[in-house]
């Protein structure tokens, strides 16, 4: 376990998870803002990138798990993303979609938040939503983040939110 919320812990992905993830990755809907939603094989470089992310960063995306059913509820975590030629922290999350709603995501992001200031001692951490993804943007926001601007990422538009420590 890496870390414990009100109702969640963050562990670390495994291969175990391809089911688990594929209830996010084979939904169009949780998928619309991503090029296309993502099949097995997909799936299981999703998990070895982040498997090799622990391995070298000691962070990564995470599952979160509802403490009270056991039931995986999604993705939240820290991933380096290289935006302008810098390498910076994102905080990212993609849940399950029969949990929206609930602030899962918003829950998730903060304890990120924290781990990412405290543990990992840095000082700014950064969401890239795309424009036209209005509930990410308002997770972003409700963790403090600001909206600095739109850089060309992945191919297309994306905003660059912002927190910093002394916010
Ligand atoms: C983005 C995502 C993680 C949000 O998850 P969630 O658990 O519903 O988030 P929360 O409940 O913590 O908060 C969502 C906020 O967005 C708001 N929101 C949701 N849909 C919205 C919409 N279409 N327009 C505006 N606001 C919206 C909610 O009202 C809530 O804000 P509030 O607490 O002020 O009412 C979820 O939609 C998701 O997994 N999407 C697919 C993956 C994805 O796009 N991830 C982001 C990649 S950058």
């Amino acid at each position: 376990m890496i870390l414990e919320t009100k109702r969640m812990i963050l562990r670390q992905l495994t291969m175990d998870d391809v089911d688990n993830l594929l209830l996010i990755f084979r939904d169009p809907i949780a998928m619309e803002h991503y090029p296309s939603t993502k099949d097995v094989a997909e799936t299981k470089s999703w998990i070895q990138w982040n498997l090799n992310l622990y391995a070298n960063n000691g962070y990564g995306l995470w599952a979160a798990i509802d403490k009270k059913s056991g039931e995986f509820l999604g993705q939240v975590g820290l991933t380096p993303q290289e935006v302008e030629q810098v390498i910076e922290i994102e905080i990212g999350y993609l849940f399950v979609r029969k949990f929206w709603g609930k602030r899962f995501a918003t829950e998730g992001a903060l304890a990120c938040r924290e781990y990412g200031f405290h543990e990992l001692n840095r000082n700014r951490l950064i969401s890239l939503p795309d424009p036209l993804n209005l509930a990410s943007r308002r997770v972003a926001e409700k963790i403090g983040m600001v909206l600095e601007k739109e850089v060309t990422k992945w191919n297309k538009q994306v905003l660059v939110y912002a927190v910093h420590k002394d916010y």
